[in-house]
């Protein structure tokens, strides 16, 4: 019985395996358009897909960025700029996109542009803190999309949506996971309207990699802003200790989670663009697997007690 079992696992591995390694065929003739690619992930995957052959619309969001990748890269690769928070400019890079697709259409959209800070405690934070990082992560993203889904409907193309874990769970403050919550639903709804279209929607949930998004100095920098800028009541409460136990804690969890394969992340959008059946949901990264999702599935007072063990407490705390 047991090895019945086994045996039948093995058949729906290989099943999923060979189902999973079908690529779409004429890459040349498909562009896909990413957000983001001064750096990090939407950077490597730019030159990823210029290499394997795909015709890249990559969106910068400065010029030094275009120049750097463009150095980079064959011609096939076009870079255009791109501030998603600007209407004007997801608009005019739209048109842009429209005029090189022709008839055959848009493949593929990834939206991966997103900004990490300001993030802190809730109360540390003003409502502008959270218009500005919703209009790149949230609104960002669903402008972008709106501007060229006619396109994609015509290539019966995908969407690609960067999440993360923290779309999943949210433990910490500040619009970040609030914005990726967002990100999530937009991407289920999509889904579901756009099949019979037989456009396909994917979600990226990376874990914790090596990218500004997670540079030590920059969040520290952005903590230290936030921290400067409280009433000294609001010091009081939470006392210098909070900021030295928060780096401190925040320096180990660094090191023992973030992964410096950027790859791991690029395989996964690129398998969502270029598989014939992709994956509606990837969770790249080790500490995604074994910590995240499987924190976001338990019940609520298991995870609650679980981030305040690990969290820094205030100087005025009444936990014990
Ligand atoms: N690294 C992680 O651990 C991690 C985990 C989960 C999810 N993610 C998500 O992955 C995505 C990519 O981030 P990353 O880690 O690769 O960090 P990154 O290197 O900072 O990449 C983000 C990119 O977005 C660009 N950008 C910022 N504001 C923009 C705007 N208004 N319009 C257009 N582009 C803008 C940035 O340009 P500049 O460099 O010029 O500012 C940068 O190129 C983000 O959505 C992030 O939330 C990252
Ligand atoms: C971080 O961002 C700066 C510009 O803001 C860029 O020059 C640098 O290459 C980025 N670093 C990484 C690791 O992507
Ligand atoms: C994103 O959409 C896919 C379908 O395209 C869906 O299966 C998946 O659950 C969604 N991702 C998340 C995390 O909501
Ligand atoms: C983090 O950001 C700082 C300041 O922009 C930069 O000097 C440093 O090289 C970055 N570190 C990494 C690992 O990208």
């Amino acid at each position: 019985m047991f090895l019945y079992v086994l045996g039948l696992v093995a058949v729906w591995f290989i099943y999923r395996w060979l189902k999973e390694t079908q690529r779409v065929p004429n890459k040349e003739d498909k562009y896909v358009y990413v957000t983001g690619c001064d750096s990090g992930f939407g950077n490597l995957l730019a030159r990823h897909l210029d290499k394997l052959g795909f015709r890249v619309v990559a969106a910068c969001y400065t010029e030094k960025g275009e120049d750097e990748l463009k150095k980079m890269t064959s011609d096939r690769l076009t870079t255009i700029h791109l501030d998603v928070t600007d209407s004007e400019s997801v608009k005019k890079a739209a048109a842009v996109i429209e005029t090189l697709v022709g008839q055959k259409g848009l493949w593929a959209v990834v939206n991966n542009a997103g900004v990490a800070f300001p993030s802190a405690p809730h109360d540390w934070l003003k409502i502008d803190d959270y218009k500005s990082m919703l209009a790149v992560n949230l609104l960002g993203v669903i402008d972008v999309t709106l501007s060229v889904l006619p396109l994609i409907k015509k290539a019966k193309g995908r969407v690609v949506n960067v999440a993360s874990v923290f779309g999943r769970i949210s433990p910490f403050g500040g619009a970040y996971c609030v914005s990726k919550y967002g990100v999530e639903a937009f991407n289920d709804s999509l889904r579901l309207n756009m099949a019979p279209f037989g456009v396909k929607v994917c979600c990226i949930e990376p874990g914790f990699f090596k990218t500004n998004v997670t540079n030590k100095t920059l969040v520290k920098n952005n903590v230290n802003e936030l921290w400067d800028r409280l009433p000294q009541e609001m010091k009081d409460d939470y006392g210098e200790e909070y900021l030295k136990i928060f780096y401190e804690s925040m320096d180990q969890r660094f090191k023992q989670l973030i992964d410096a394969d950027l790859m791991k992340v690029v395989s996964c959008m690129e398998h969502a663009i270029s598989a014939v059946h992709p994956r509606t949901r990837y969770s790249p990264g080790w500490d995604a697997k074994t910590i995240w999702l499987p924190l976001s599935y338990m019940p609520t007072w298991i995870t609650d007690g679980f981030f305040l063990k690990y969290s820094p407490k205030p100087k005025v705390s009444t936990l014990k």
